[in-house]
Order: C-alpha cells, then structure tokens, then sequence
C-alpha cells in the first residue's frame, strides 16, 4: 500500500485516500448570515478533504492525515471556513501545516476562550489537546493545509453546531477581522 503526498499542491493520493467534498448546503447553520447561505448556489463548494486513515476513526494506534482545500470566498461578510470540532478524546492535539494561500486557523477552548493564528505556506500550528479548531480562507486563493492527529481521536461536531465558536472572521472595510461573537 503506498501513499503520497505532494509537498507543493498537498494533494495526496493512493488507494488508501479517501476525498470528501462540502458544499454549501452542507454548511448550513453554520454562518452568521444563514438567509445569505440559503441564497447562494447549494452546490457550490467550500472544500474537499482528502485523508489517509490507516486504522478506523476512534481505534487508537496509529496517526492520520488528510489535506484541507479551502476555496475562497465569502457568505455575507463572513470568511468561507470548515465546520470545525472539538476532539472526543481530549488528549489528542493536531498538527496543521499550511501548503499555500492564507488565512486564519480559529482555536477556542471548552470555556469558550478563543484566538487566532496566521495561515500562509510554511506555518506550522499545534492545536492543543481539547481545543475546537476552525480554519477561515481570507485570501483569494484556495487555502491548502494538511493535517496530523492520532486515530484514537473522534471528532465532536455537536458542540459547535450549537454553540459556535467565540468568534467569527469576517471581511470588514475590505480586511479581515476577528470579531466577538455572543454565546
Ligand atoms: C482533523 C481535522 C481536519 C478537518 C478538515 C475539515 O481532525 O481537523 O482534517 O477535519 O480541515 O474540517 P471539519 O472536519 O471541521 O469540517
Ligand atoms: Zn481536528
């Protein structure tokens, strides 16, 4: 079985990859804006991931990847983003390296304490065990990142669809900007 990762596109590929593609549609709920999500064409994509998992999610023993291939663009005035998670185990922290384009990873702790951190090729950001963790594109160009974590990870989606994250990336006066966001 041979994997491979393509250090200048982040594309990987083999048999073992697996891509998965979202749409706006499947973004639903998660925009501060949802009527102008709702107005926008539901099948035009946010991003595609492709991952390798050598062992199934939850099965510890084993560390992942995937490579993130965040489009540009915006719904209202906010940033296209990922969904973003918590991790089920909350020992388990990631990796994310950015391959090309910029943007803003998003971080915030179970108590609601939330920063950012710079995206451009090259940047390399440790997400902390028990850490939600989003990225926002704020370029003009795909935001390409990839990922490490360890299988026994799990990821929790719940708690973000209902409560957000503290704040949210939006483009205002052309620029982006981190603004605080009500629980
Ligand atoms: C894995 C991880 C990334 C994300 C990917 C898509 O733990 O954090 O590979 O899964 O960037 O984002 P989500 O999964 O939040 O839709
Ligand atoms: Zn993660």
């Amino acid at each position: 079985m041979s994997v491979r990762l393509d250090p200048l596109t982040g594309v990987l590929q083999g048999a073992a990859v697996k891509e998965s593609r979202r749409t706006l549609a499947g973004l639903t709920g998660y925009f501060r804006d949802e009527a102008a999500r709702a107005a926008m064409d539901q099948d035009r994509l946010a991003y595609r991931v492709q991952a390798y998992e050598p062992k199934p999610e939850g099965e510890r023993g084993a560390v992942c990847c995937a490579t993130t291939f965040l489009e540009p663009g915006t719904v209202g005035d906010e940033y296209f983003l990922t969904r973003g998670h918590f991790h089920v185990n909350e020992d388990c922290s990631e990796l994310e390296v950015t391959v090309s384009g910029t943007g803003l990873l998003v971080l915030m702790t179970a108590a609601r304490r939330t920063w950012t951190e710079p995206m451009r090729a090259g940047s390399v950001h440790h997400v902390p065990p028990g850490t939600a963790h989003r990225v926002a594109n704020t370029g003009d160009a795909p935001l390409v990142f990839v990922s490490y974590w360890p299988s026994e990870t799990g990821h929790d989606y719940g708690t973000i669809v209902e409560r957000g994250f503290g704040a949210r990336v939006r483009r205002i006066d052309g620029q982006p900007a981190i603004v605080p966001e009500p629980d």
